[in-house]
């Protein structure tokens, strides 16, 4: 059984947290596909050339846990209008798209560019205030320094630019189910996409 679930939205939508939930409960692989714009990031800031970082990626440099920086983000998202970088992790992304026993992918542009064919398409997004002060509770919680003004100038200068890009803009493809979680629970999101993915399944005799 191949069946893609594509998981897009802007940052801090809670995209991770219910793509991560929907691929343990089905038993479908998960690929956090910012971790290879943020592994491409954290190279240009230690001093690399972005093409030949992104061409060079080892999935195991996915693993490190100084990916999860502002700094870091704030260089993925540079990195990510580049379209030879993107280019370069194409192929990465739709190997792992098409694995037996099922993926979620969660990204930017999964349903549009990466997976147009995906039967299963959801756009996970919250208003920028409701995301911008997950984040920071989210930082808080984990001991990072956090303000709660400059994490929310941050989420909308990251949305201006995923979203204004000319190569794989942020957007919802055509058939993506729209998801706003801005005044709802993780478990209720998760129902929802639940049901969703359960309708896309093959049907079992
Ligand atoms: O999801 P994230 O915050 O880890 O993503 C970091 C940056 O990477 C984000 O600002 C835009 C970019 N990105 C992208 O352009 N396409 C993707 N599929 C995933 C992330």
């Amino acid at each position: 059984m191949k069946l893609t679930v594509a998981v897009d939205g802007p940052a801090a939508a809670g995209k991770g947290t219910l793509s991560r939930a929907l691929a343990a409960h089905f038993g479908f692989a998960y690929l956090d596909t910012g971790l290879l714009y943020r592994a491409v990031g954290a190279g240009v800031l230690a001093g690399g050339a972005p093409i030949d970082v992104a061409r060079g990626l080892d999935p195991a440099d996915l693993e490190n846990p100084a990916l999860r920086t502002q700094a870091v983000a704030d260089a993925a998202s540079r990195v990510a209008v580049i379209p030879d970088v993107r280019q370069a992790l194409v192929d990465f992304q739709r190997g792992f798209a098409r694995r037996d026993g099922g993926a979620v992918l969660d990204g930017r542009d999964i349903g549009t560019v990466i997976c147009p064919d995906a039967p299963v398409k959801l756009f996970v997004t919250a208003r920028a205030e409701t995301r911008a002060e997950r984040r920071y509770l989210e930082l808080r919680d984990s001991g990072q320094p956090a303000d709660r003004a400059a994490i929310l100038a941050d989420v909308q200068a990251r949305d201006a630019r995923d979203a204004n890009r000319a190569t794989a803009p942020l957007r919802p493809a055509a058939d993506a189910v729209i998801l706003d979680t801005s005044d709802l629970s993780a478990d209720a999101v998760l129902a929802q996409a639940i049901a969703i993915v359960t309708r896309a399944l093959p049907a079992r005799d």
